[in-house]
């Protein structure tokens, strides 16, 4: 299953706290040059975008089906490419801030992306970058334990996703070690009240599901979500449910 624009704007409310709370770490100069890593949709870049006078921003993202609704948000300041973050990192063009927002977690080596995002930058260039931190989650260890079983660890062949994200002080470590001015790194929990476990499983079935469906056959993903389902439904066998969600987010120019 690839990513779902639908299924991802479910829960579009309860992600726009944190972007908010992204958006007030970023320095507003005129005439910056942008590009947000993992856009998605857009509908957040164009938020952004209109959010810096004169900027010329550019949304990057690997999906075909979140990239088609980002022909809605597009304007003479706001354009968008189906590019790959990894690939991107590559490329020789300078921005005056790469901003990403819940994207940086489908890529690995937290290590050396870093400051090969920061490499991407002008100087006097900021980084803002937003990501979740709720990967030992019960929603997230379920997935990782379901995977493991018979017959999707066949499937699977053996593969299961291990979360790149790092401590919060390992990120501001990178941060200062690479020059950084102004660092800004907290983990905050969004407190979120969902109606039961299946809205729960709808929310991670938009997000941490989606690698594991994209590698299991088609006729094993509605077991697989059933599966999960059940498991979430044992765990969470109440109304409301309380879903503490953990974020990063972290700022810094150089
Ligand atoms: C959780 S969504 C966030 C989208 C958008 N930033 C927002 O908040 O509305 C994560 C996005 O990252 C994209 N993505 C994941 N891995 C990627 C990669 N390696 N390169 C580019 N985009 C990637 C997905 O296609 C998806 O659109």
């Amino acid at each position: 299953m690839p990513w779902d624009p639908a299924l991802y704007n479910k829960f579009k409310k309860e992600r726009f706290a944190p972007f908010l709370d992204l958006q007030k770490l970023i320095a507003v100069k005129p005439g910056l040059k942008v590009i947000d890593l993992g856009c998605g949709t857009g509908e957040l870049s164009r938020i952004l975008a209109d959010s810096l006078p004169g900027c010329e921003l550019l949304g990057i993202d690997s999906s075909e089906e979140m990239l088609r609704e980002s022909k809605n948000f597009e304007t003479e300041y706001l354009t968008f490419r189906k590019q790959k973050i990894e690939d991107a990192i590559k490329d020789d063009t300078k921005w005056d801030l790469v901003f990403s927002f819940s994207a940086l977690q489908w890529v690995d080596h937290h290590r050396a992306l870093i400051p090969k995002l920061i490499r991407m930058l002008n100087k006097g260039g900021q980084l803002a970058i937003q990501m979740p931190s709720n990967h030992e989650h019960f929603t997230h260890v379920t997935i990782r334990e379901l995977a493991t079983t018979y017959p999707y660890n066949i499937a699977l062949d053996g593969w299961v996703r291990d979360a790149p994200v790092l401590s919060i002080e390992e990120y501001t470590k990178i941060l200062f070690d690479a020059g950084g001015q102004d660092i800004n790194v907290y983990e905050k929990i969004y407190p979120h009240v969902l109606e039961n476990a299946h809205a729960l499983a709808d929310w991670t079935s938009g997000t941490a599901l989606v690698p594991y469906l994209e590698r299991l056959p088609k006729e094993m993903h509605d077991p697989f979500i059933e599966k999960y389902k059940e498991g979430l439904q044992r765990q969470y066998n109440m109304s409301p449910v309380f879903y503490p969600f953990n974020r990063i987010l972290m700022s810094a120019t150089f």
